[in-house]
């Protein structure tokens, strides 16, 4: 595994932007695995900001790693609906080749079955970008999920539900019928409400991610340093879903110094990555 510390966010964001670019330029059908939550988002502004300087994304493939059950297709808390704000739209993906579980199928088994029937028929993720949950779960594998798992149904931790409630603004406010036009100074004073994120989603197992031919996990803010430190560093472990990239062939862990901050090995990586040939792999 490799782990390089960057100073900040924006930083993080640019180094795996570029990765994105580079990849796309040399192969314009790559297909790409895309997380949502917070932590990439800056990620996708700066692709937004890099195609319009010409690069064509328009035959690149997105698969997401997961979704929330039981939202209606129209649903801004839906990943579906965020991914194509925050960068399929704007780069110019067609939506046909954007694909995420259906949130409003009656038929979740057969649903996971053909989303990985679909990932496989693509000829699987080149590169899939993870962010990384407090209590280390990857995608919405939450901890004791098993390490072989495939496309399924997750029950939310009550963590979880807490750490996205705030994408359910919105809902919140139809909840309480308030007016769209409502004052900013009345929408600042909305609380969090993790009883307006759905308690079940459907997302990639672990299985299914680890067959991506490249992870990228991205993390800032010293609330993910003991997530970050246990991934990279602690025994592999169902309790903490992201040990499971130890066993990938070819993962890289981007992290600004205060996800960092718990890595006991810290020196040595910054040292790997001053002092590296030109022959070594770097992080494309
Ligand atoms: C979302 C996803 C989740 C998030 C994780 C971190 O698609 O896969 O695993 O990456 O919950 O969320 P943020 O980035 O909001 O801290």
């Amino acid at each position: 595994m490799e782990v390089i510390v960057v100073d900040n966010e924006q930083d993080g964001a640019e180094l795996v932007a570029d990765t994105i670019c580079n990849l796309v330029a040399k192969a314009p059908t790559t297909v790409l695995g895309l997380a949502t939550g917070s932590t990439p988002s800056a990620t996708y502004a700066e692709l937004c900001k890099r195609s319009e300087f010409g690069l064509d994304f328009s035959r690149t493939t997105v698969f997401m790693l997961d979704e929330f059950l039981g939202l209606e297709p129209d649903d801004d808390s839906l990943y579906l609906n965020s991914i194509r704000s925050w960068f399929t739209d704007p780069v110019g993906i067609p939506r046909e080749q954007v694909h995420a579980p259906d949130s409003c199928t009656q038929d979740i088994a057969r649903e996971c079955k053909e989303y990985e029937e679909k990932i496989r028929a693509a000829g699987g993720v080149d590169l899939q970008l993870l962010g990384i949950g407090r209590d280390g779960h990857i995608a919405f594998n939450e901890p004791t999920s098993s390490l072989g798992s495939r496309t399924r149904v997750k029950t939310l931790t009550d963590q979880s539900r807490w750490d996205n409630a705030e994408g359910f603004n919105a809902r919140q406010a139809a909840s309480q019928a308030l007016a769209s036009s409502i004052d900013e100074e009345t929408r600042s004073t909305w609380q969090p409400d993790p009883e307006q994120v759905p308690l079940h989603v459907i997302t990639q197992g672990i299985g299914t991610i680890l067959e991506a031919k490249h992870l990228i996990l991205l993390a800032n803010g010293s609330h993910k340093s003991d997530a970050i430190a246990a991934t990279v560093e602690g025994p592999i472990t169902s309790m903490v879903p992201a040990t499971a990239l130890q066993m990938h062939p070819h993962a890289t862990v981007v992290v600004d110094q205060q996800a960092a901050a718990k890595l006991q090995l810290i020196d040595y990586y910054q040292a790997i990555h001053a002092a590296k040939i030109h022959l070594q792999p770097r992080i494309t």
